[in-house]
């Protein structure tokens, strides 16, 4: 350990996601364990420059591992990407002698870290945080396990449902500008398409894929969308086109939403959790700044902030064979 660093703050901020209560557990654990003071920052960059900071000593983060949501709250904050609100933020660090911080977040929490680093020197070190997984440098982010676990426990659900009355059930899950959770929950739940953003099926070829299922003896199907799917059409026209197109079908629409952020988190997310804020410390008393901690092949990584936010977490091409096949 070779930074002189005695006071460390931490904040979320993005789309809260299940996991990263145990992120801000583990992160003021850890402080305490190297001696570090620990503050928490309320409503990410926002209550940054409001002046919203806290001790979070061990005792304050007692019961919250099994959580979800963010017991700092998150927020999306206009003023933070103004110099003079950066400005503000960096005096109420100083006000409390803090010298590094820990994002816990997405790509746009990232590249507000990375600025802020940039223009006042202080170490910023991320823990990425999203249901979404569209994270370079990280095969999993926080969260992501358990919203998969979410979508295949509800759509196991709507299966029931579209069996009882031979549905064919439209199912949209989150995913901006990613198809992971709709890629892998479609195989998990067993869905009959996935339409993701990564790639483009066209509404003919979802069409005769369905007249297919349906003369091979299907008598329900689950179609997986992600939100940010670029098929052209929103879910429920995606649903209107294909009853029009299909009439032998009676079409329905469920769309998740936002019970896909909640929820406590799976062993899988409060261990990785755990583990990257260990290591986000460990790594700013190494004096490592402007990175990113990630996991690849179940080890710790570290990833160059710029380059996670810039990459491309890519879709996995043997996930989507394992999808076409499966569905025969
Ligand atoms: O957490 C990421 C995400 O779930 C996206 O998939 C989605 O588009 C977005 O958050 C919605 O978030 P909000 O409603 O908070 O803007």
């Amino acid at each position: 350990m070779s930074a002189t660093i005695s006071n460390i703050a931490v904040l979320t901020s993005g789309g809260d996601a299940p996991g990263m209560n145990a992120a801000i557990r583990s992160v003021a654990r850890s402080a305490s364990f190297y001696n570090l003071k620990c503050f928490g920052i309320l409503r990410g960059y926002q209550g940054l420059i409001e002046g919203k900071i806290k001790v979070l000593g061990p005792r304050n983060v007692n019961n919250i591992i099994n959580k979800g949501g963010t017991i700092l709250k998150s927020a999306r904050s206009d003023e933070f990407r103004t110099k003079e609100g950066r400005a503000k933020a960096y005096e109420n660090l100083q006000k409390h002698n803090i010298d590094a911080l820990v994002v816990i977040g997405g790509d746009g929490s990232f590249t507000g870290g990375l600025i802020f680093q940039q223009e006042f020197g202080i170490p910023v070190i991320g823990i990425p945080g999203t249901i979404d997984n569209d994270i370079f440098g990280t095969s999993h982010t926080i969260g992501y396990d358990t919203a998969l676990n979410t979508v295949v426990d509800a759509v196991d659900k709507i299966r029931d449902t579209a069996i009882s009355h031979n549905r064919l059930f439209f199912v949209e899950v989150m995913g901006r500008d990613a198809g992971h959770i709709a890629l892998n929950t479609g195989i998990g739940a067993g869905a009959e398409e996935v339409l993701i953003p990564e790639e483009n099926m066209g509404l003919d070829r979802l069409l005769e894929s369905l007249k297919r299922s349906k003369k091979s003896g299907k008598l329900s199907s689950i179609v997986m969308v992600a939100e940010g799917d670029k098929i052209g059409k929103n879910v429920f026209e995606l649903a209107e086109y294909i009853e029009d197109n299909l009439p032998s079908y009676e079409v329905r629409v469920s769309v998740l939403g936002h019970m896909q952020r909640g929820g406590a988190p799976t062993c899988f997310d409060r261990v990785l959790a755990s583990r990257m804020g260990l290591r986000a410390v460990e790594e700013l008393q190494n004096g490592v700044s402007g990175h990113m901690i990630g996991i690849a092949d179940g080890k710790m990584i570290l990833t160059p902030l710029e380059k996670a936010i810039k990459g491309e977490s890519k879709i996995d091409s043997e996930l989507v064979r394992v999808s076409e096949i499966m569905r025969l």
